[in-house]
């Protein structure tokens, strides 16, 4: 089949990274009999550089237009450092989720057998973990009314649900929790929070429709301290939007390294997938970041367009190089591979997987493995 691939490296090592998950994505074309076509857009503080916007509407049209939307990272300390600037680069990744309406970000976070004992956290506690987070991406604080006073003294975001935005996630959420352990727990603030009312209410209607899925719910603070001291009880994380970024952080830590966290934001036309690590400028261009995130989103895109077997050629190919410590320096500081060595064994490994733990040898020898 024929695919159209939107690719949006942006910043920092967003464009080295994604270069990695495009390999893996050629791979499996020539392996599965796939096409697909990249076409690259700018956004973020590399689409302001040139252009002045941080969505040119050149990408949104390449975006809307295609099957699926690989994503790199967006962010550049120049604007973090500047809080009057008026432009700044995530504003295009939050026009793009908006306009295209991706209001289902799926998270996937679990413990690696393999990275174990790369998690601060026990052994113990974070072994088996296999949590989906399920964070509300279009709606509440993000893109409520701000304002700012005239005098600069005081500031206000405003955040709102309905509950259309509340059921169309929920729906999904349950959907997914019946093909795991049938749990899904409400994170919410309830006890303070309006919108977080109308949440509970909601996703309790909703829940009607799925009598075999157990519902439970938790004030976020609690669920902020449960991720770490008892991860295993959770299946279906659904929440809001500020309160799935924060949390989804928070659970990146059991996977042992930030770099492994891959993501899907769904929407009803369109998909984009990317890593949930940030743009690391300290690492920009130093070709040491971790892949595995960028690749692993390219599994869940794969997954999207209904190709499961090829999508698992990528997540065993994953687990291979886990196995024979073929990863970045955030993983196995005292045996680092670079990021795009660690992009050719998977390509590799997809291309030719019972040889694979001979071109290991190569890599070693730092020939490329790639024929
Ligand atoms: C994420 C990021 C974004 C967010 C930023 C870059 C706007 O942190 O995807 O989690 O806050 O949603
Ligand atoms: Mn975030």
């Amino acid at each position: 089949m024929k695919y159209n691939i939107a690719v949006i490296p942006g910043d920092g090592i967003g464009p080295e990274v994604t270069e990695q998950a495009k390999k893996a994505l050629k791979a499996v074309a020539n392996e599965y009999d796939h096409i697909f076509l990249f076409k690259e857009g700018l956004m973020g503080a590399s689409a302001i550089d040139k252009t002045g916007n941080p969505l040119p509407e050149k990408t949104l049209m390449l975006c809307k237009k295609s099957d699926a939307i690989l994503f790199g990272a967006i962010g550049d300390p120049k604007y973090d450092n500047d809080p009057t600037a008026k432009v700044r680069p995530e504003q295009g990744l939050l026009k793009l989720r908006k306009t295209l309406e991706l209001f289902c970000n799926v998270r996937p976070v679990k413990a690696y057998n393999k990275l174990i004992t790369n998690s601060p956290l026990k052994k113990e506690v974070i072994k088996g973990t296999n949590i989906v987070i399920y964070r509300e991406l279009t709606g509440g604080i993000y893109f409520g009314i701000k304002e700012l006073s005239k005098d600069g003294k005081v500031a206000f975001d405003g955040c709102s649900y309905s509950v259309y935005e509340i059921e169309r996630i929920a729906h999904l959420a349950f959907k997914e929790a019946q093909n795991r352990r049938k749990k899904v727990t409400l994170v919410d603030k309830a006890n303070v929070l309006e919108t977080s009312r109308l949440w509970r209410k909601t996703v309790t209607e909703v829940a009607k429709n799925y009598p075999n899925i157990t519902l439970e719910y938790l004030f976020v603070d609690n669920a902020a301290m449960q991720l770490i001291l008892n991860p295993k009880q959770f299946d279906v994380i659904l929440t809001e939007n500020l309160f799935g970024d924060i949390i989804s952080d928070e659970a990146s830590v059991i996977g042992g390294s930030i770099g492994l966290l891959a993501s899907a934001s769904i929407g009803n036309k369109n998909a984009l997938f990317e890593p949930i690590h940030g743009s690391f400028p300290q690492a920009k261009g130093k070709n040491t970041a971790n892949p595995l995130a960028s690749i692993l989103s390219a599994a869940m895109l794969l997954e999207h367009l209904g190709l499961h077997e090829e999508a698992n050629a990528i997540e065993r190919a994953v687990e291979k190089s886990l196995e024979l410590g073929i990863t970045t320096k955030d993983i196995n500081k005292n045996k680092a591979f670079s990021t795009s060595k660690v992009g050719d064994f998977i390509a590799d490994f997809i291309a030719n997987q019972e040889d694979s733990n001979l071109n290991f040898k190569n890599i070693h020898i730092g020939q490329s493995t790639i024929i």
